[in-house]
């Protein structure tokens, strides 16, 4: 059941009387009224504090409250209306960011994962969205970019949530292919025999232990058309790239994973699920810029073909690498596929993966961990982090950290030799920066830490589709 979210010319007290009318005020956060009024109308009165004090980042809760407090309440058609200038402390955003951000929370908060589920929820569900007061072009072109981009994440959500065994690199790509569907953006998908020629030993690798094929998507989408010709040279023209972890369930390999860490390693492939949202919005938006996404997809499983802890691998780029562990398998995949990006002669590129546990523990599961030797990069992910609100926070990349991954019998192992598991998150990080391409701006992303929704952030339970509000926004301001 999706929710239809709908922009009004009338004004809210002007709705017909099936709405119930969201009406938001400054009582505290947990009172909530639901009101017949003397004309008759149903009125959600919601408490939000005191208006003056609120933060963008609790805009953003509170559009998502209003949709969750309409689906416990079981109501079925809402009106609301918000206006930026009750709220002093968003206005430095202008009024393009507070209805883009509405529509992106409403939509991202009407998501719910019901593919599985035979029987119909019997409660009423949430039908429609009524938003009225958007009276300027600007502010409507905003709130319709807002839909678009949280609709993509919503399907980064439902590619995610599938389990392993119906997502699969094969259907990975066919998902890749639905999603960008009707836009100008066009795909590939590799297949082993391709990856073999390219030598991308890493991903086939990780990819070895199972009959399921190992993929490698490739999304192009020239947006920027004037500058196609001119790509190799012209600075404007280099495309951004994105690179998404798609590891479609990962047992850990031989160094299997314990029973509790293992069965929600069906979201391992949310990176590459997010590249893809990210890809469909950038291609429905139109936007006027070149941008790749990239995602090898493999599964890590665990058989006597699978990959051991001690085989060396010569990658793409011909660096031998150790597997000390199998278990580390992200950064195998993603590896090769930096090497692979250096052929569309990338203006920068980031990477978005579920690839440590290490990133929890620094971060909890508030806000994904990057890493970047580029210091413009680093300002802008954090600034694009709190306007999306799909935060992160740097942790560095020092060359420091190459020292415990150099390897005795190769060239590098994708581990610590002493197997300390102290800054793994860096350690992944430091790994990647061996196979990125030189002189490139590039940040890694490790989105561990978002994989699955939390409490607090008012989202039904699964993929958060992270970080799909931001890949889009840095590819608008690329
Ligand atoms: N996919 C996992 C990381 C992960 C763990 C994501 C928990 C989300 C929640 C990754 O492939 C992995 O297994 N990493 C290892 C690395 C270690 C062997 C150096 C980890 O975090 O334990
Ligand atoms: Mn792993
Ligand atoms: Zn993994």
């Amino acid at each position: 059941m999706t929710t239809k979210i709908t922009i009004a010319k009338k004004a809210l007290t002007e709705q017909p009387s099936k709405y119930t009318r969201i009406v938001v005020t400054e009582d505290k956060n947990s009172w909530h009224r639901l009101v017949e009024t003397t004309e008759g109308h149903l009125e959600y009165r919601m408490g939000a504090g005191k208006l003056d004090e609120l933060t963008p980042r609790q805009f953003r809760t509170l559009a998502r409250s209003i949709v969750q407090a309409a689906k416990g309440h079981q109501l079925e058609q809402i009106a609301l209306q918000l206006d930026n200038a009750t709220y002093p402390k968003l206005q430095a955003l202008g009024n393009a960011w507070f209805y883009r951000t509405l529509a992106e929370n409403l939509t991202l908060a009407s998501y719910e994962f019901t593919h599985y589920k035979t029987k119909r929820d019997e409660s009423k569900s949430l039908t429609e969205i009524v938003v009225c007061g958007i009276t300027t072009k600007e502010g409507e072109t905003a709130f319709r970019t807002g839909l678009i981009v949280g609709q993509a994440a919503n399907t980064t959500r439902d590619i995610a949530n599938k389990s392993a065994s119906d997502m699969t690199p094969t259907a990975l790509g066919a998902a890749a292919k639905e999603a960008i569907k009707g836009t100008k953006a066009t795909i590939k998908v590799l297949n082993e025999a391709e990856l073999k020629k390219l030598k991308m030993n890493l991903l086939l690798a990780v990819g070895g232990g199972t009959k399921i094929e190992t993929k490698l998507i490739v999304i192009e989408y020239w947006g920027d058309r004037s500058a196609k010709g001119k790509m190799q040279n012209a600075k404007g023209a280099k495309p951004l790239v994105l690179i998404g972890k798609g590891i479609t369930y990962d047992t850990g390999g031989l160094n299997v994973k314990p029973s509790g860490s293992m069965h929600d390693m069906h979201l391992d492939m949310s990176g590459g699920a997010a590249v893809i949202g990210a890809m469909s919005a950038i291609a429905k938006l139109g936007l006027k810029k070149n941008v790749i996404g990239i995602v090898p997809a493999a599964e890590n499983a665990v058989s006597s073909e699978a990959m051991r802890a001690g085989d060396i691998v010569t990658a793409m780029n011909g660096k031998t690498v150790e597997i000390l562990h199998t278990d580390a398998e992200g950064r195998l995949v993603l590896a090769d596929t930096l090497t692979y990006s250096e052929r569309f002669n990338p203006g920068t590129i980031l990477d978005v993966a579920t690839l440590t546990g290490a990133a929890l523990s620094a971060l909890g599961q508030q806000a994904s961990a990057f890493m970047t030797k580029d210091d413009a990069l680093e300002t802008k992910l954090r600034a694009l982090g709190e306007e999306s609100g799909d935060l992160l926070w740097p942790l560095p990349l020092w060359d420091e950290y190459q020292s415990s991954i150099k390897s005795n019998r190769a060239d590098i192992s994708n581990i610590a030799t002493n197997f300390s598991r102290f800054g793994g998150t860096i350690e992944g990080g430091a790994f990647l920066h061996n196979f990125a391409p030189k002189n490139v701006p590039w940040a890694h992303i490790d989105m561990a830490p978002r994989m699955d929704a939390i409490a607090s952030d008012k989202l039904a339970k699964g993929a958060t589709g992270e970080p799909v509000r931001l890949l889009v926004r840095f590819a608008e301001q690329y």
